[in-house]
């Protein structure tokens, strides 16, 4: 690391965590706990007064001092300007102030992940022209709020992967709801979305824009939704699902600010997270790692095997509720090759978490080629695929399919079970069995694994073959108003499936077929 004086606007890492002088030892012990910082900034209301340090607390609280948090108060370097050399204190830490208020509390870690511009200076990225013109009027907003913004997780991998991206997260330091307004502003973008979490939506062009200030959170239990607060740079890295999605780029200076080695693991391929209970806290990034390791061919570490062991020995894909697991499930249902992580996850024994019996690679294979040539939806694959693991109509209700949908998918099921035969007998013509098959939902169809492929597709063609002639051109050839209409319409409709007609010849058939008609 260099020791260079840097501008200290450069160096600023979002909110410090702070608690204020007159709280109580167990407020701060707390405090320590849920956030695993080493050291806290002790306020009087805005004022910086000094630092608690974790350690000395927990030394008083184990020694039963009757003292305040005042009394264990300590003075650390602090400033309107940073230079490296500040770090060397027995806090490794220095306060960036403004006015008399700490701005950012930038530890050794914090320096040498933003140094990192030093190791990455032949280190270049492309960005592709509209998402420039984002990046600039970003900085420019950020600069006109005097704060910083960096991109942040799945843009800043895919442009170092160099693989497109039109769903951008903007980090901010602090003021994210002014600095949102500002930058809709400049670009001419549309705000469609405010959270009381304090993010931010914006909709330019193809880009979908998230804004959020830089957060820490906790988990008040497994699987719950964490409760998030205004925090620094380095815990919102923390807090998030893999290391090759916690990398920063700062818009100011275009280097990568990168705080758990997510770029060395970019470049070996490896997705790993950024604590041993990772899929505990939350378990949908269980399947978030099934897409990435099959959309981008990424090795899990062997932490990341054994955060997924200790997940799944503890039970908690159980905790997950069904809208959540299938948002999930829609995410990789959406992915340009599901099946990959649909088999990553059997493999792994995260299927039949979810379900009792779970197939095996070549039918998962089998069925999403189906779904493929079918043409169904992200929401229609799930539906099949719920279906086609289902046992009992119940087993649907994990993939959050419920009410009239559950009732006739299931039925659906039961349906073509019971007609197995019917179905598969080749003396049984065509035309019957399309008209069997097409009132079912084609998500059944795609589920039924007993139909094989040709024959599904056969009939799906079928399902678009029209009579050829319509009711009212047998009014003209005499064919009186009534029931005998939709019958002579049937008729011709099962003699195109069939094959038994060609085209022209339809008028012929009628008239030998249903002769009577024609003669009263
Ligand atoms: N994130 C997380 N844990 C989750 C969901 C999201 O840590 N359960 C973080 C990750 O840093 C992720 C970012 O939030 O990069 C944005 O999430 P999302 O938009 O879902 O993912 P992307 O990274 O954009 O990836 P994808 O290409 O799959 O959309």
């Amino acid at each position: 690391m260099k020791n260079t004086t840097h501008a200290a606007e450069n160096f600023l890492t979002g909110t410090p965590l702070t608690i204020d002088i007159k709280s109580s030892f167990e407020q701060a012990q707390e405090l320590f706990s849920l956030a695993g910082e080493e050291l806290l900034v002790l306020t009087d209301g805005a004022a910086f007064k000094g630092v608690l340090r974790r350690r000395v607390l927990e030394e008083a609280m184990r020694f039963g001092l009757k003292l305040d948090l005042a009394d264990l108060l300590e003075k650390i370097p602090a400033g309107e300007d940073f230079s490296q050399e500040a770090l060397k204190n027995p806090f490794s830490a220095y306060v960036l102030l403004k006015k008399d208020s700490a701005k950012s509390l930038i530890t050794l870690k914090d320096a040498f992940a933003f140094a990192w511009e030093d190791l990455s200076e032949n280190f270049s990225l492309e960005f592709p022209e509209e998402l420039s013109e984002i990046c600039t009027k970003a900085s420019e907003a950020a600069k006109a709020l005097g704060l910083r913004v960096f991109l942040v997780g799945g843009i800043v991998r895919d442009l170092i992967l160099k693989r497109p991206s039109f769903d951008i997260d903007l980090v901010v330091t602090e003021k994210a709801r002014y600095f949102a307004e500002n930058l809709a502003q400049k670009l001419g973008a549309r705000l469609v979305k405010t959270s009381l979490f304090g993010t931010f939506k914006l909709a330019w062009r193809d880009y979908d824009i998230d804004i959020a200030q830089a957060r820490w959170e906790y988990y008040e239990a497994p699987a719950r939704l964490p409760k998030t607060f205004p925090g620094p740079l380095r815990q919102d890295a923390f807090r998030r699902d893999f290391t090759i999605n916690s990398l920063f780029l700062c818009l100011k200076t275009r280097r990568l600010i990168d705080y758990y080695g997510g770029l060395k693991d970019l470049c070996a391929k490896k997705l790993r997270v950024l604590h041993i209970l990772s899929f505990v806290e939350d378990p949908t990034r269980i399947f978030r790692a099934a897409r990435y390791a099959t959309r981008f061919n990424f090795a899990f570490s062997s932490d990341t095997f054994r955060a997924l062991s200790l997940a799944l020995k503890l039970k908690v894909l159980s905790l997950l509720s069904s809208a959540r697991l299938r948002n999930e499930f829609l995410r990789i249902m959406e992915e340009e090759n599901p099946s990959l992580a649909i088999i990553f996850l059997a493999e792994n024994r995260v299927l039949n978490e979810l379900f009792e019996k779970v197939p095996d690679k070549f039918e998962i294979k089998r069925f999403f080629a189906l779904a493929t040539k079918m043409r169904l939806s992200p929401a229609e694959k799930i539906e099949a695929f719920a279906l086609f693991l289902a046992l009992r109509e119940k087993d649907l209700e994990r993939l959050d399919i419920s009410g009239h949908k559950k009732k006739a998918l299931w039925q659906a099921k039961l349906s073509l079970k019971e007609k197995a035969a019917f179905l598969k007998d080749p003396k049984i013509p065509l035309s019957e069995k399309v008209f069997f098959l097409e009132k079912m939902p084609r998500e059944a169809l795609l589920a039924a694994s007993f139909l094989d492929e040709a024959f599904i597709l056969k009939c799906l063609k079928c399902f678009e073959i029209k009579p050829g002639l319509s009711g009212e051109d047998l009014q003209k050839l005499g064919v009186k108003q009534g029931p005998e209409i939709g019958k002579m319409l049937k008729a011709l409709r099962a003699a195109k499936i069939d094959g038994t007609i060609k085209p022209g010849e339809e008028e012929a058939f009628l008239r030998k077929e249903f002769a009577d008609v024609f003669s009263s």
